[in-house]
């Protein structure tokens, strides 16, 4: 089964309505009618001001987080339904920046997860190992733990998220993953899915995220279980952007 892939920018915290006019107006002219599913996953702040610029074009919307309440005391945060409001497709749930600054446990993103799906928002999932992590030969142990946290979100079906393998190491650093790094462990996470629920595992789209860009997208790609790219750095050049949405079909 191939699946359509996705390509999902995550702006991080980065932008201005001026450089996000400019982005979107470059990326609105070049998209076309793209090979792959597109989205962009941007500041909290920008979110009205990008929903009014995508509506009606082939790129979905995203946010980078979604609290894990549904509402009340909690500064700082935007709840799912916030985000319904925007027309909010996609909520990027424990990237390791996440974990790492804010200390997002596995059973936080669960719950973030279970949140973003109550709401009929796709959770792009993070996982992925740090450098001490891998060098110790506990790549495997450890992305397994952070998926299987997110595996049984109760009453809501597997099918309908998003997993993003995103080797710590190599993200914000050029160090990419190898095609054969990456894919041995989408393998992993994919059997892992099978296992879970077998019926939907091939189904569910497994994105590569770590310093992809266009000249590395195409190999990556092309790897049987890369369903697609999280691309933080490269999102934001339009023309490194529409490249790999290109590579992606
Ligand atoms: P870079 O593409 O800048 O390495 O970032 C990857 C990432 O963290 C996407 O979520």
């Amino acid at each position: 089964m191939t699946n359509r892939k996705l390509i999902a920018g995550n702006w991080k915290m980065n932008g201005s309505l001026a450089a996000n006019e400019a982005l979107l107006d470059a990326l609105l002219q070049g998209v076309g009618a793209p090979g792959c599913d597109v989205a962009v996953c941007v500041p909290a702040p920008y979110l009205a001001q990008v929903q009014g610029r995508v509506a009606g074009s082939p790129i979905a919307l995203g946010a980078q987080d979604v609290s894990a309440q549904p509402q009340g005391a909690f500064t700082g945060e935007q709840s799912a339904a916030m985000l319904n409001d925007f027309g909010v497709r996609y909520a990027i749930v424990g990237h390791s920046e996440r974990r790492q600054y804010h200390g997002e446990s596995d059973e936080v993103v669960a719950a973030k997860t279970a949140a973003a799906l109550a709401r009929g928002i796709t959770p792009i999932v993070c996982v992925g190992e740090t450098l001490a992590e891998r060098e110790a030969g506990r790549t495997e142990e450890v992305v397994k733990r952070q998926l299987a946290a997110v595996i049984h979100v109760n009453g809501h079906c597997i099918s309908e998220i998003v997993v993003a393998y995103e080797p710590v190491w190599a993200i914000g650093t050029g160090k990419t993953a190898s095609p054969e790094q990456a894919q041995s462990v989408h393998a992993v996470l994919r059997a892992q899915l099978h296992h879970a629920a077998s019926e939907h595992a091939a189904g569910i789209r497994i994105l590569y995220g770590g310093s992809m860009n266009a000249a590395n997208a195409a190999e990556l790609l092309g790897q049987p279980d890369i369903d697609g790219g999280l691309i933080g750095g490269a999102s934001l050049k339009a023309p490194d952007f529409l490249q790999i949405i290109a590579a992606a079909r």
